[in-house]
């Protein structure tokens, strides 16, 4: 595939993450280093439809690795839903001279990536980057670890508030449809129970648990959740727990603070891995693939398995929390 293709455009998609702009230059300068013309892509599947391609140099992407968010700029662009918009943005491509496509996101980007693959059978590769860690077939998405360290750094400076007053604190992550961010936060915030999308966890249950560590001198705790559906599902909770048991929860809801940042070390490593096995792939002639982290090393999964199965959540993951918070 190397000899048909001459450019590569490359695209950020979905909720923005840290380590995105680790990706965009690892990719760029990788494939410029095998030859391709490399064409950045502003806003998403968005900036496809409105044409925004910038060209991009080996300087275009300096001093960016140390950078949150996208420089590229992001969207959830549900235009393309549609196929004939799916057409269209192919023609806005081949108009341009770009002949196979890197985008980094999440599972919903993916979807778009697979019918450009399927209906047009254009080149893609996708690049795993959300916070969320909900895509199937990666041990890790970019972005991650970043949040999770946020939300831990969060709950060490509320753990001191709520140790100094006896208080019960309910702390809300990310996570829609996923807890894995509740959880990783959870298991290393040391959380006393943590709630999740994926797994019901009986109020009744967790207000008996926090009623006998409390006999057993434990005055003060930290619940984790994840937003659900709508972000304030902490507020619900609190409110539930003083009805059934007249114990008072502080809530506090994390939000966008654990999607913007300095990307850690771990997720710059990944981002600028992934990034030189997505060029390598067209490389190889492969197209219609995500990149992914599989034990421990850089593979690839069809984007088809990828958005067709579920990531789950490890319920080892769920009992260690339970055991260690008694
Ligand atoms: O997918 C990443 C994520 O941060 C989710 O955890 C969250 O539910 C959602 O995006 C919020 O999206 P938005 O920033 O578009 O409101």
């Amino acid at each position: 595939m190397q000899n048909q293709i001459k450019n590569i455009g490359v695209m950020t998609s979905g909720g923005d993450a840290p380590g995105m702009n680790a990706a965009i230059r690892s990719v760029v300068r990788s494939g410029l280093n095998s030859g391709y013309g490399m064409i950045g892509i502003q806003s998403g599947y968005q900036g496809i439809l409105d044409k925004k391609f910038i060209k991009m140099g080996l300087r275009s992407v300096a001093n960016i690795i140390q950078r949150g968010g996208t420089m590229l700029k992001t969207a959830r662009c549900l235009d393309f839903l549609d196929p004939n918009v799916r057409t269209l943005a192919v023609q806005n491509l081949r108009d341009k001279g770009i002949d196979a496509l890197v985008c980094i996101g999440g599972d919903g980007s993916f979807r778009g990536l697979h019918a450009l693959f399927i209906e047009h059978n254009f080149p893609v590769i996708g690049i795993p980057g959300t916070i969320d860690n909900d895509i199937f077939g990666t041990e890790y998405s970019i972005g991650f670890d970043t949040a999770v360290n946020t939300a831990v750094e969060a709950i060490d400076r509320i753990r001191d508030t709520a140790t100094s007053h006896d208080r019960l604190f309910i702390v809300e992550v990310m996570g829609r449809d996923s807890g894995f961010i509740a959880m990783d936060t959870g298991i290393a915030g040391g959380a006393q129970e943590v709630f999740v999308p994926e797994h019901t966890l009986s109020v009744d249950k967790v207000i008996e648990r926090i009623q006998a560590s409390i006999q057993k001198g434990k005055l003060s705790s930290i619940l984790v959740t994840a937003e659900g559906q709508k972000p304030g599902r902490a507020y619900d909770l609190a409110e539930q727990i003083r009805k059934k048991s007249n114990i008072d929860a502080k809530v506090c809801i994390l939000g966008h603070i654990q999607r913007g940042g300095v990307p850690s070390a771990r997720d710059r490593i990944l981002a600028s891995a992934f990034g030189a096995a997505a060029i390598s792939a067209f490389d190889q002639g492969m197209s219609g693939y995500m990149v992914a982290l599989q034990n421990s090393h850089i593979g690839y999964m069809p984007l088809a398995d990828v958005i067709n199965q579920k990531k789950n959540l490890e319920e080892d993951r769920f009992k260690l929390t339970q055991i260690l918070s008694m």
